[in-house]
């Protein structure tokens, strides 16, 4: 089930989400579901408190559009180490129609288990460390937006007032 994706600035995307203490069957339904509602729209990752589900679960897929899908399931993942220096452009699911560099780790491991509970330990440069380390960002609150500079973010909230209020107009 594709399941509606909370957008900036609603409150549950500033909040810190739980350690996932038993997989069952519930987590399974969230991991498809989050996992549908992803490829989706489309993205390359997306955190449960964005579909409104404060719990450490996060799906990733950066497989290009030509290539098999490649699905990460990760549920409390931890950046247990990082390196190098990165600073690409990110967008996400829940901050829609914007678009800035962000300063990253080049390269990242990160531990994790996977659905069947057990103990995952992924290496990831590129796309795939950016994406962990932006989903595992989503973990603790943090957008990407909170990476920016001060006189970007103040730009980026003067463009999403001025979205809301003519989203108001309309509506
Ligand atoms: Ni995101």
């Amino acid at each position: 089930m594709i399941r509606e994706i909370l957008t900036y600035p609603d409150p549950a995307l500033k909040k810190k989400s739980a350690p996932v203490t038993v997989i069952n069957e519930k987590t399974r339904e969230l991991v498809r579901d989050m996992a549908e509602t992803m490829y989706a729209a489309p993205g390359v990752g997306l955190a449960a408190p964005q579909v409104g589900i404060l719990q450490r679960v996060i799906v990733i897929d950066v497989s290009a559009k030509d290539e098999t899908p490649e699905l990460i399931v990760a549920i409390n993942p931890v950046i247990i180490h990082a390196d190098g220096e990165s600073y690409e452009e990110e967008g996400c699911l829940s901050v829609p129609k914007y678009a800035a560099n962000v300063r990253r780790h080049a390269n990242v491991v990160v531990k994790a288990l996977n659905l069947e509970g057990e103990e995952i330990t992924c290496r990831a440069e590129g796309l795939l460390a950016i994406a962990f380390q932006h989903e595992i960002d989503h973990l603790d609150g943090i957008l990407f937006v909170d990476h920016i500079s001060p006189l970007k973010r103040e730009i980026f909230r003067k463009k999403y007032r001025r979205m809301q209020e003519e989203r108001q107009e309309k509506g």
